[in-house]
């Protein structure tokens, strides 16, 4: 059992029942706990240093079935999006004010208020006062979890991971596949800007279909959308300059039920090594 120093005198406070994950969990008992801690001002007043320039966070308690953590929330500062591993958790705000999003709701906790959530809780917290210092306020706050020791994880995914998951869906078309397919039938959509196309070459045929636009063009379901998006068995090969922002644009494409969409592998730039056909000059209007 880990306590802070500061809580030594009164450790008997917290002999508490081990809490699960997958027990039925009287949460408010961690409520009690953030609570009781939050209480001991005098203990953990002195710990508290709020930094402007990182989050301060300083652990109170470590018992075989919770952990209490002292929080200071400089204005402007958060935590983006995250769940607690698996724990039970709750908090208590002690000064400021605390915004919480959650399942697609924003909740203002106040000094005084306090508030629990269960294992599979997503949530992003951050001080409710947006201005930087000094205009804004500082908050502090109290938190307990059991089980302890569970991570902080955080969602949302790196460029390279979304680049991954969007290629695991595809069956990419290296530069000689794509053309038979364009052969066949399938519609080839450049997504590169202007400027890109404009110094880089085109390829004659493709549909110049820029990439903030693609969705409202291609839905066969859009009012916006070309003629030629006229149903979802169309296969569309998406283009760009070397194949990476192409496959995040098919993958989009599959999302709206584009089932056969893909990209061409290496882009503008493998196609033209390959020898196929490119044009140079003044770039295609988009549609
Ligand atoms: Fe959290």
């Amino acid at each position: 059992m880990f306590l802070h120093p500061r809580l030594e005198s009164v450790r008997g406070s917290f002999d508490r029942a081990p809490l699960h994950a997958d027990d039925a969990l009287d949460a408010e008992l961690l409520v009690d706990v953030a609570r009781e801690v939050a209480g001991l001002e005098a203990l953990w007043r002195p710990v508290l240093r709020h930094n402007p320039d990182a989050r301060f966070y300083e652990r109170l308690l470590l018992t075989g079935s919770i952990e209490v953590w002292l929080l200071g929330w400089a204005p402007g500062q958060g935590v983006r999006i995250h769940d607690h591993g698996g724990a039970w958790g709750a908090f208590t705000v002690v000064e400021g004010a605390l915004l919480e999003a959650a399942e697609g709701v924003r909740t203002t906790h106040r000094a005084g208020s306090a508030t629990w959530f269960g294992p599979r809780w997503t949530h992003s917290v951050a001080n409710a006062s947006r201005n930087p210092s000094p205009g804004g306020a500082i908050a502090t706050s109290i938190h307990a979890y059991s089980p302890p020791s569970l991570p902080l994880r955080f969602h949302g995914h790196t460029v390279n991971q979304l680049l991954a998951q969007a290629r695991s869906r595809l069956v990419r078309l290296g530069p000689t596949e794509a053309a038979e397919a364009v052969a066949a039938g399938a519609l080839l959509v450049d997504i590169r800007p202007a400027a890109q196309r404009r110094a880089e070459g085109e390829i004659p045929g493709a549909l110049v279909i820029e990439r903030n636009v693609l969705e409202w063009r291609l839905d066969p379901a859009s009012d916006a959308r070309i003629p030629e998006a006229d149903g979802y068995d169309r296969q569309v090969i998406v283009m760009c300059s070397e194949g990476y922002t192409s496959s995040l644009a098919a993958a989009s494409l599959n999302d709206l039920g584009l089932y056969r969409a893909t990209d061409l592998a290496g882009g503008f730039k493998a196609w033209e090594a390959a020898g196929l056909p490119t044009n140079r000059g003044e770039p295609t209007p988009v549609v």
